[in-house]
């Protein structure tokens, strides 16, 4: 389906990432349409999965807010034009400078992840004498049916303040007076794709409310953070992820109190299925037991495969433009797929069957929006891949 307008792109330097824009046009346009109906929604993109400044433009035209852990990030989402009172800031490590930054650009919250940040927090804001919109990270102690290393709920993971010192830690800020309590925030995993692990949140959250109640104290603003997964093993047959079926998941069954303002911080959901890692095929290796690919890729481009055994759909591009001509395209071999990088784990994927390959072909690496450029990196003296918007 991309074959064409990607063949255009042959001329390209690769490795190198191509984004549709289109898509994410209709992606934005899909959210909108979920939360229109409610005014009280809001949704935050959150930066880490994609942060190429044309991406983040195109976002912030589309009215959503930010979701930032760093002062780069904060600084890039004013520089594409988030409203800063549209930004939230979490984080377990905020650097000093990074609180300065955020509370002289005004942003609209900081996510507060332990009562230690909290009197950094509060002793910053004094000297800058402003005050600081503070909502508490809860550890809600939900699991998530994803990979271990992108699990955040749960009681041994490092993120938030535990449940059991909520209202204690909102009962200090009343002697802050440059803290302004503003809510609650959590957020259990990512790439979650049962509705089960937000419905256990929303009930965990109901439960957190009735202790407020109960302690006579107010959250104006729930923020129930990411993880909305995608479809990786068929990105054309599901492009845009199932906003309903999460939107309303919140709508049934979170209980709101009046006034309350309800954020979403969604990352992977909006931009993974717009990107393609587009690679050519240097090699194609027949050693004893495998035929290998070897591609211009690698884990420096996309670590995904090989820090959580990430699987993303590859295509043969050029096998697709030619098989029409070229008979030979048509058979199917296996092979594993893999990068230039010296590591054994620089691999995408083994034993994957695919048209007759070889040198000089082009491939698109599927599902690549979102944690593939944000995550690449120089190892091996590589340069950081570019991207080029489509
Ligand atoms: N909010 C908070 C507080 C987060 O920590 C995250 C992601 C998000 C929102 C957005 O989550 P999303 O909607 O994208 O699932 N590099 C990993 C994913 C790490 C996610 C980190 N936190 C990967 O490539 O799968």
């Amino acid at each position: 389906m991309y074959a064409d307008k990607i063949n255009k792109l042959n001329s390209l330097r690769t490795p190198c990432y191509v984004y549709d824009t289109q898509l994410l046009a209709r992606t934005l346009d899909a959210i909108n349409a979920e939360t229109a109906a409610h005014p009280n929604y809001h949704v935050h993109y959150a930066i880490k999965a994609n942060a190429n400044p044309d991406v983040l433009k195109q976002i912030a035209s589309a009215g959503l807010g930010a979701d930032c852990v760093s002062g780069g990030e904060i600084r890039a989402a004013l520089e594409a034009g988030f409203p800063a009172a549209g930004i939230a800031f979490a984080g377990v490590g905020k650097a000093d400078w990074e609180i300065e930054l955020a509370l002289k650009a005004g942003i609209g919250m900081f996510n507060v992840e332990s009562v230690e940040e909290l009197a950094v927090i509060n002793e910053l804001a004094t000297l800058l004498n402003t005050r600081a919109r503070v909502s508490f990270r809860i550890n809600p102690d939900v699991g998530a049916h994803t990979h271990d290393n992108i699990t955040t709920g749960r009681a041994e993971n490092k993120f938030g303040i535990a449940k059991e010192q909520m209202v204690e830690v909102i009962r200090s800020t009343a002697a802050m007076p440059h803290i302004d309590f503003q809510g609650l925030h959590f957020h259990i995993g990512s790439q979650l794709l049962v509705m089960d692990d937000f419905e256990a949140l929303c009930l965990r959250v109901n439960e957190l409310q009735e202790e407020l109640d109960n302690a006579g104290l107010y959250a104006p603003n729930i923020n129930v953070g990411g993880g909305l997964g995608i479809d990786y093993e068929q990105p054309d047959e599901h492009p845009i992820p199932d906003f309903h079926a999460y939107i309303n998941t919140f709508t049934k069954l979170l209980q709101l109190r009046e006034g309350q303002q309800l954020h979403f911080e969604l990352g992977r959901a909006i931009v993974a299925q717009m990107g393609f890692l587009i690679t050519r095929v240097l090699y194609v290796k027949h050693a004893t037991k495998k035929q290998f690919v070897i591609v211009d890729a690698g884990m420096t481009e996309i670590i995904r495969p090989a820090l959580y055994d990430a699987f993303h759909r590859i295509e043969n591009l050029t096998a697709e433009a030619t098989a029409a001509a070229d008979e030979s395209r048509n058979a199917v071999v296996e092979y594993d797929v893999v990068g230039p990088i010296c590591e054994s784990s620089d691999v995408f994927v083994k034993d994957y069957a695919m048209p007759t390959t070889r040198r000089g072909d082009i491939l698109a690496i599927r599902s690549a929006g979102a944690y593939g450029e944000t995550m690449a990196s120089g190892y091996n003296c590589r340069p950081l891949p570019c991207a080029h918007l489509i």
